[in-house]
């Protein structure tokens, strides 16, 4: 299996973080990737028509995208500890999940508004807009993290993702002051191999 990965990306991070904590061995081979919202990677496309990362390759030559098929896939290989399978667990699993790419869907935007788009096309109440859906969606997140435990799966793996993205592009929102909680959970977490392997470049 090959897997078409950023060491930026966030959403890669949560498939790398999957393939380590289920214990895959071999994991799929990582294959560093060139994302831009303006320009195509025709290599991608072949793999993801949507020319998004993380896109997998089986063996087989045919392709799973996006990150929650494919975090999916690999822990069933791993043998599905990471996704719970079936009731309540399972749709509050999802819905972490959900409300963490949510975080990264508005931050992965942000990012690309300010560090892509040409000055004179930035729209603040854009970005405005965006930075409300973080601080919801992390409010949500402190308010539940209390029942979480000791658990690392789908949901806390994706929430883990979140917390290390807003550090890696924006640390001036400053969560761990607002959500003391989160902020011991994710120093916790960050402790793991699996996180540690990852860690977006300095
Ligand atoms: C980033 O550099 O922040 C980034 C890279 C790839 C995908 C998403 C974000």
């Amino acid at each position: 299996m090959r897997m078409h990965i950023n060491p930026a990306s966030p959403f890669a991070r949560k498939v790398r973080i999957v393939a380590r904590e289920a214990g895959l061995a071999p994991r799929p081979e990582e294959i560093e990737t060139a994302v831009s919202p303006v320009a195509p990677n025709a290599d991608l496309a072949g793999a993801n028509p949507l020319m998004k990362i993380p896109a997998l390759t089986l063996d087989d030559g045919s392709t799973l995208y996006d990150s929650r098929v494919i975090a999916e896939y690999l822990d069933a290989l791993g043998g599905a500890r990471l996704f719970p399978s079936s009731g309540a667990q399972r749709w509050a699993a999802l819905r972490l999940q959900a409300l963490c790419d949510g975080i990264l869907d508005a931050a992965v935007l942000t990012r690309y508004e300010c560090a892509v788009r040409p000055q004179p096309l930035r729209w603040d109440d854009w970005i405005a807009g965006q930075r409300r859906k973080i601080d919801g969606a992390l409010a949500a997140m402190a308010r539940e993290h209390g029942a979480w435990g000791d658990q690392f799966g789908i949901g806390q793996i994706a929430a883990a993702c979140a917390l290390g993205y807003l550090d890696f592009r924006f640390p001036d929102i400053d969560w761990r002051a607002a959500h003391p909680g989160l902020k011991t959970w994710f120093a916790r977490v960050s402790e793991r191999s699996s996180m540690c392997d990852t860690m977006p470049p300095a």
